[in-house]
């Protein structure tokens, strides 16, 4: 019988250790099986036992003349898995999301344990990889922006005749959406690697040794990078982002992330908790759980995709991530305004070391545009969920993300959005002009309709209506006590240092000395890591403070 390579592609799909790399029939012949993997081939049907055949026949090593002790890695570098990077400096340049520099964590530490180093400095860089955000048509034309200087920068190391050529990696969701028609824009670009296929990416790389291009752009159902412990790539942050699920199912209708960043999963508990341990062994003093949509899955000891059934639910899993270390703070994002579990707030009212502090994206103030949205919630409801909330956790800081000039929002409509933010008052703000995506069920079903000149002068109204809610707000701060967490020194000045208070809010102070435990008679001087207690005596929009004017 023949076996013909769609055949081959599917059984190779039955294998957990292929579910990565299915594309690629050359891992075919150097699997092992296990017994029970045998097993099940031994008895199953004439095309598995052809499958067998091709997996017990040679393999690479059968074909290497050489013994293997003789062989370098530069012979046959799929001998030495750990030495393709041959210390080549790696630039990261990170846009977009938490989750992207959570994912760079990730790369990072893939390649670091390929012998890649890891470079601050664009000029020294072997290789370049940009991890890009699609979210909106400017954070693209950002990436194409820095893709023209990076051009220009290889060209200038070309002619002083630096070797190797410089190469230039397009990774996350940008490279997801556009995959190969990257090239027919931008033919500089070596590799191009979707948010699920990090792990591809000493391969990828080695491709382009020879000048050639590298792609890998699928999405799995599965991969969580449960197994890669990201290194951080600022070891000496006192906060850190912890992954704690990939995808997203929701289909809001402007979005494109379930496009790129594929199906909703959930991480396998056990490798969440060895992270955080890991990260509070490292000094971490702030932990925010990311995850794209934190309230639906479930979490086991495995990636669970979908399941309602069995297993933890985010409150318990946020309980047992509170449990680490009482001395981490704990905050995660985001939780959709949907069905908000009651138990969440009941933990974060239990447990001090959860931060009372709430992102719940509105996106909206208007119950049609909502729909229109599919966010499955009204404006009353969304208005219900803020009092209920207020009245568990009365000191809770709220946050959200808003959208104006979504497909066919009339002025009425948008001046819901404003009636909303002034009646929530919130203490945080990310506000965007709406910015339509292909793919998206906006794209295929509304009109883009409202002029761009209007989105802006929206936007304008919100940022307007917004600061000054938030400056008052604020403003109400001066005389408390807050417990900021100290992070380093302020932007500004060395004279300062720079934390955030349980409400995520930026406080300024200045540098100073703070009692030695367990001995009050000496002193030593405030530090990342410490928490402390400020009085607020002055406020701005952006942060409190008790120096004026800094920050
Ligand atoms: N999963 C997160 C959102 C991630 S995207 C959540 O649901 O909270 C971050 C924000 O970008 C969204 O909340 C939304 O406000 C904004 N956004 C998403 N798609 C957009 C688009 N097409 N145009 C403008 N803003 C958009
Ligand atoms: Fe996008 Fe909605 Fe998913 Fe958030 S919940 S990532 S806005 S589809
Ligand atoms: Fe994040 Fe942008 Fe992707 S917001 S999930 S990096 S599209």
């Amino acid at each position: 019988m023949r076996l013909n390579v769609k055949t081959i592609y599917a059984l190779c799909r039955r294998f957990d250790h292929c579910s990565q790399h299915r594309f690629n029939l050359r891992y075919l012949s150097t699997v092992e099986l296990s017994e029970q993997q045998k097993n099940k081939l031994e008895s199953g049907t004439v095309k598995r036992q052809a499958l067998k055949k091709l997996l017990d026949g040679p393999q690479l090593k059968d074909f290497i003349t050489k013994p293997q002790y003789e062989l370098a890695s530069e012979d046959v570098p799929y001998l030495d898995n750990t030495n393709f990077g041959h210390h080549r400096k790696v630039y990261f340049d990170v846009h977009g999301c938490q989750m992207n520099v959570n994912d760079t964590e990730i790369v990072w530490s893939i390649l670091k344990s390929h012998n890649y180093l890891k470079t601050d400095d664009l000029e020294d860089a072997d290789i370049v990889l940009v991890m890009t955000c699609a979210i909106r048509e400017g954070a693209e034309t950002k990436i194409w922006n820095k893709l023209e200087n990076l051009k220009g920068l290889r060209n200038k190391k070309i002619e002083k005749n630096i070797k190797p050529r410089m190469k230039i990696g397009i990774l996350g969701c940008m490279a997801e959406r556009l995959k190969e028609k990257i090239l027919e824009k931008e033919r500089t670009v070596d590799i191009i690697a979707g948010p699920d296929s990090y792990k591809d990416l000493p391969r990828l790389l080695a491709v382009t040794e020879n000048d050639q291009i590298a792609i890998n752009v699928l999405l799995s159902l599965d991969e969580t990078y449960a197994d890669i412990m990201p290194v951080r790539l600022n070891e000496n942050a006192v906060t850190a982002f912890v992954s704690i699920m990939r995808g997203c199912d929701n289909m809001c209708t402007y979005c494109i992330v379930p496009f790129t960043r594929g199906r909703e999963r959930s991480r396998p508990v056990s490798s969440i908790i060895d992270e955080l341990q890991y990260l509070s062994d490292q000094g971490v003093k702030e932990i925010t759980l990311l995850g794209q949509n934190l309230k639906d899955l479930r979490w086991l000891n495995l990636p669970v995709y979908k399941t309602k059934l069995g297993g933890l639910r985010f409150a318990d899993l946020l309980e047992k991530v509170a449990d680490v270390n009482p001395e981490i703070r704990i905050r995660f994002t985001s939780p959709h305004p949907k069905d908000f579990p009651d138990e969440v707030l009941q933990l974060i009212q239990e447990k001090p070391n959860i931060c009372q502090s709430l992102h719940l994206p509105a996106q909206s103030g208007n119950s049609n545009v909502l729909e229109r949205m599919r966010r499955g919630y009204t404006r009353e409801a969304y208005l219900e969920l803020v009092e209920h909330v207020r009245q568990i956790l009365p000191n809770v800081a709220i946050s959200s993300d808003f959208i104006c000039g979504f497909c066919g929002e009339t002025e009425e409509e948008f001046q819901d959005t404003l009636s909303l933010i002034e009646a929530v008052k919130y203490n945080t703000a990310y506000l965007f002009p709406y910015s339509m995506r292909e793919k998206t069920t906006a794209h295929r079903r509304y009109q883009d309709d409202v002029p761009q000149y209007i989105k802006q002068r929206r936007l304008d109204r919100m940022i307007h209506l917004y600061r000054g809610i938030v400056k008052s707000l604020n403003r109400q701060k001066i005389g408390q006590l807050q417990l900021v967490l100290v992070e380093g020194y302020s932007k500004r000045s060395k004279l300062h240092l720079a934390g955030r208070n349980d409400a995520n809010i930026k406080v300024i102070f200045p540098i100073g000395e703070i009692p030695v435990q367990d001995d009050s008679s000496s002193c030593r001087s405030i530090e990342p890591g410490d928490y402390i207690v400020v009085q607020i005596n002055d406020s701005t929009s952006q942060c409190v403070g008790t120096v004026s004017g800094s920050g």
